[in-house]
């Protein structure tokens, strides 16, 4: 369906001082890779690790971004900032940001909207949380968060989004989603896409599976059809789980 793509999400992990070499590693670890390596790293890591994959097949991006252009915004990063730097991908509305940082669907769509006009990547996470899946609830949450992240995103940008289902149930808990739970919610972005939009527009999207994915059961989860790619956390810290993860995705 979409272009494969393995995101790292290190979340808040790992030092400057410590990136430049991480990256290269992951460099070296995922060479000939037959999918998109993207880094995602804390703000202050991103100088460095753009440093080490300039010139590579590893791209980088950042966890969060503001949906301003500028001003009066204490401790804000810009999609200009990233841009200027060569970050190429963002993840946006990431269920930690939702449940700690006040992130709802409506600056989702607003920071989708101006990455995009800045050519940068959107990574959109959406997902249900365990409350939610057990009420039954799951597929009309999905809908809700992804229409109201698309609203005014004309089909041609829409292509360009990544959108990263991550049940909050399984993020970080070790406790993944199966092959076919994983593959039911995947396939019905896909299919939510495609009446917002068309069917051409809904499979060029990438659309990835996160929450403790990791190098035992990535192959299962990356093997369904509308699983083009996974977001990874934990995993992402240790360069050679990683490019195990990596060399899944073809
Ligand atoms: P995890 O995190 O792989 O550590 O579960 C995934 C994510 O939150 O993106």
């Amino acid at each position: 369906m979409g272009k494969y793509i393995i995101a790292g999400n290190w979340k808040m992990n790992k030092l400057p001082s410590e990136t430049y070499d991480f990256v290269k590693e992951v460099v070296e670890a995922t060479k000939g890779a037959e999918c998109e390596v993207v880094c995602c790293t804390p703000y202050v890591c991103l100088a460095p690790a753009v440093e080490a994959a300039k010139g590579t097949h590893v791209k980088i991006g950042a966890e969060n971004l503001h949906f301003e252009d500028s001003g009066a915004f204490t401790g804000e990063i810009s999609a200009d900032m990233l841009a200027d730097l060569g970050v190429e991908y963002v993840i946006i509305g990431h269920s930690e940001r939702r449940a700690y940082n006040n992130e709802t669907d409506e600056t989702v769509n607003k920071k989708i909207v101006k990455a995009l006009s800045k050519g940068l990547i959107p990574i959109v996470c959406v997902g249900e949380s365990l409350e939610e899946r057990e009420a039954g609830i799951t597929m009309d949450l999905i809908a809700i968060q992804i229409k109201k992240a698309f609203a005014g995103v004309s089909a041609e940008d829409a292509a360009k989004v990544v959108v990263a289902y991550e049940p909050i149930w399984a993020i970080g808990t070790g406790k993944t989603a199966t092959d076919d739970q994983a593959e039911e919610v995947c396939g019905g972005i896909r299919n939510i896409l495609a009446a917002l939009y068309d069917e051409a527009t809904a499979k060029a999207v990438t659309i990835q599976y996160g929450g403790s994915m990791n190098a035992k059961n990535c192959a299962g989860l990356l093997a369904k059809e509308n699983i083009d790619g996974g977001l990874i956390g934990g995993a992402s810290l240790k360069a050679p789980d990683f490019a195990t993860i990596v060399a899944a995705a073809k």
